[in-house]
């Protein structure tokens, strides 16, 4: 109970000084974020999804979607998530396709413009490289890539008759479209820095500063950094991950 109080406002520092630097970077320049865009959005193969079905922060691993796909997901107090899952064409050697699955979350703000500007938790983005012809063991290493989209617009699908957003990249060429598929809670992991380091400093890693681990690149994947057995037992760690399997029971919309 001490361990939840203490994280709570953990959690308070971390959402204070996170309005502070909102405060800073805010200015005439943002907007108030559309709520058109918030809950979670997925490509039609409805395959990859936001949120611990695809990375597991307490495992750091992910698990393979059946098929390609791409999700976002957008809170309406400026956080977002983010998963890809991409085969990558071997033209000389077919049956060598490699493919990449990139997981990352942080924080984003709505342009008065209507551009959308995302910037990830750093050290806590992962990226996993198949290259099933070179290696035996997918790449697995730290992923981090601000994004920037010029434009997005939401809108009633014409044939499937549910929302349907496009983004549209910086330089205003446009994504796959996606489609809602969790509203309005979007299926998402603990909007936090889940993995700090030694080197994230501030008060998003205050949280559990306790869960530091190795910073050297690239992490084995097939073999995570399992948690230790107190760290298993920290009330911390099952607090937000029961939070996670709290959002999966949002209402889903993906009869499209
Ligand atoms: C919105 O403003 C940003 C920053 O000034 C700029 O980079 C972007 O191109 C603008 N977006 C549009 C749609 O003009």
């Amino acid at each position: 109970m001490k361990d939840t109080i203490t994280f709570g406002l953990a959690l308070l520092c971390l959402a204070a000084a996170q309005s502070s630097t909102d405060d800073a970077t805010s200015s005439q320049t943002t907007r108030a974020i559309d709520p058109n865009l918030i809950g979670t959005w997925t490509t039609k193969s409805k395959t990859v999804f936001t949120g611990p079905g695809i990375y597991n922060p307490v495992e750091d691993k992910f698990t393979e979607p059946s098929l390609p796909g791409i999700s976002y997901s957008f809170t309406q107090d400026g956080y977002y998530e983010e998963a890809y899952y991409r085969a990558i064409d071997n033209p000389t050697t077919p049956s060598c396709a490699s493919s990449v699955l990139q997981w990352q979350h942080g924080i984003y703000i709505q342009l008065a413009n209507n551009s959308l500007s995302l910037s990830p938790f750093e050290v806590d983005g992962r990226q996993l490289l198949s290259e099933p012809c070179s290696y035996e063991q997918g790449i697995y290493t730290r992923y981090s890539q601000e994004e920037f989209f010029l434009k997005y617009e939401v809108i009633t699908d014409p044939f499937h008759g549910i929302k349907r957003l496009n983004l549209y990249k910086f330089d205003g060429s446009p994504m796959a479209p996606m489609y809602i598929a969790y509203y309005p809670t979007p299926q998402m992991l603990p909007t936090m820095t889940l993995n700090p380091t030694a080197s994230a400093t501030g008060a998003a890693a205050s949280g559990s500063a306790k869960r530091k681990r190795d910073v050297s690149e690239p992490l084995p994947y097939g073999k995570p950094t399992l948690p230790s057995q107190s760290q298993l037992l920290n009330p911390d760690i099952w607090w937000w991950f029961g939070l996670g399997a709290t959002a999966l029971g949002g209402v889903a919309y993906l009869v499209f």
